[in-house]
């Protein structure tokens, strides 16, 4: 067969081609190991210098013909398969969105936000510190000494001796107190800050679980006394609960690192059957406070004739029951889908002073 009819022939087959599938044939049968051009191209190794010197351009160029031929008929086809699936083929971008979304706001992230808010607007900021503390900063520097008694109050997990860092034996922190130290030893007064984070305990029952959540505060600036302390609780809680009618009432307590020391209760009233915060027929303990002792003040390098504040402590996950009605601290931590989409917040409803701390 001479090459310009093999030429037609292979140019006739490409162009009546009407799948991938029928084109990629055709160049199989042309330039394939077994093919048609591949075996003319083979034939000019025994040509004499002369032939190929004619045959070759003529070879090569059908070669080249071909190849093109190919690649214009594939992109037509690709080109006519895309146009065919998108006449054909349908995304309804109408379908309606899920009407809520599905994950949700934990109610102790939502807490600690309303937090942070009612804090920021009273000019703290949040300060946080390492939940594997040291002991001196988790008892030591808060005057709790190596034999005080209230190192057997908090139950504490220790780490191995030979996890001990520069001598000090390593914690989980206990409480978010040494976040006051770690402030007060990095930050020049006058400070005011909150600092919530995860605490550990070893003790769980309906109240207690190994991990929980608590908000320090620490005021320290000169003249603080016990009535800015009050004072701040006082709008905290207001704010917080979101009631004027929030009484507190304030005991005198004992806390190593404060002196006075002081607890405070919120009153409720029984409404329904149910507590209800607001009014004084009953009392629940809110929270821990007291003036900061002046050996924390000194341990920290400050001077406590010139230098006073007052510091609290409470449990988010206690502030978040006593809000939103939850009965049982250990489904904080359940990860129940159910109790999730009950309890959980909106990830839209951020809250804000103006708007409403509360949900
Ligand atoms: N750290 C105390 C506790 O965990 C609470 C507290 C903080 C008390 C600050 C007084 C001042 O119980």
């Amino acid at each position: 067969m001479d090459i310009e009819t093999l030429q037609t022939e292979l140019m006739a087959a490409i162009d009546s081609a009407g799948t991938l599938e029928a084109l990629e044939a055709v160049r199989v049968s042309a330039l394939g190991k077994q093919g048609s051009v591949s075996a003319l191209l083979k034939t000019m190794g025994g040509m004499s210098p002369e032939e190929r010197q004619t045959q070759g351009p003529i070879i090569n160029g059908l070669r080249e013909s071909i190849t093109s031929a190919l690649a214009a008929k594939k992109a037509e086809l690709e080109t006519a398969d895309l146009n065919r699936r998108l006449a054909t083929e349908r995304v309804d971008m109408t379908l309606p969105a899920p009407d809520a979304p599905r994950g949700t706001i934990h109610p102790v992230s939502q807490v600690m936000d309303e937090l942070a808010e009612i804090f920021a607007d009273m000019g703290f900021a949040v300060a946080e510190g390492p939940e594997i503390e040291d002991d001196w900063h988790n008892f030591t520097a808060l005057n709790i000494p190596e034999t005080h008694p209230a190192r057997a109050m908090h139950d504490t997990f220790y780490f191995p001796d030979e996890m001990a860092r520069d001598g000090q034996k390593m914690v989980l922190r206990t409480h978010t107190s040494p976040v006051q130290i770690r402030t007060m030893t990095s930050q020049e007064p006058p400070i005011r800050i909150i600092a919530p984070g995860r605490v550990y305990r070893s003790d769980s029952d309906a109240t207690h679980t190994p991990m929980f959540h608590q908000i320090e505060g620490l005021v320290i600036d000169k003249g603080i006394h016990l009535g800015h302390l009050k004072w701040t609780l006082e709008t905290f809680l207001k704010a917080y609960f979101e009631r004027e009618d929030v009484v507190l009432r304030l005991r005198p307590s004992y806390f190593p690192f404060t002196e006075p020391s002081v607890e405070v209760d919120v009153g409720y009233s029984v409404i329904n059957g149910k507590r209800v915060i607001g009014g004084s027929e009953g009392w629940m303990e809110v929270l821990g406070s007291g003036m900061v002792h002046r050996k924390v003040i000194e341990a920290c390098g400050l001077d406590p004739d010139v230098w006073q504040g007052f510091a609290f402590g409470t449990g988010v996950d206690r502030l978040a029951m006593l809000k939103y009605g939850m009965d049982d601290l250990r489904a904080f931590f359940d990860g129940d889908n159910r109790w999730l989409q009950h309890y959980g917040f909106n990830a839209l409803d951020v809250p804000t002073l103006s708007g409403g701390v509360g949900v």
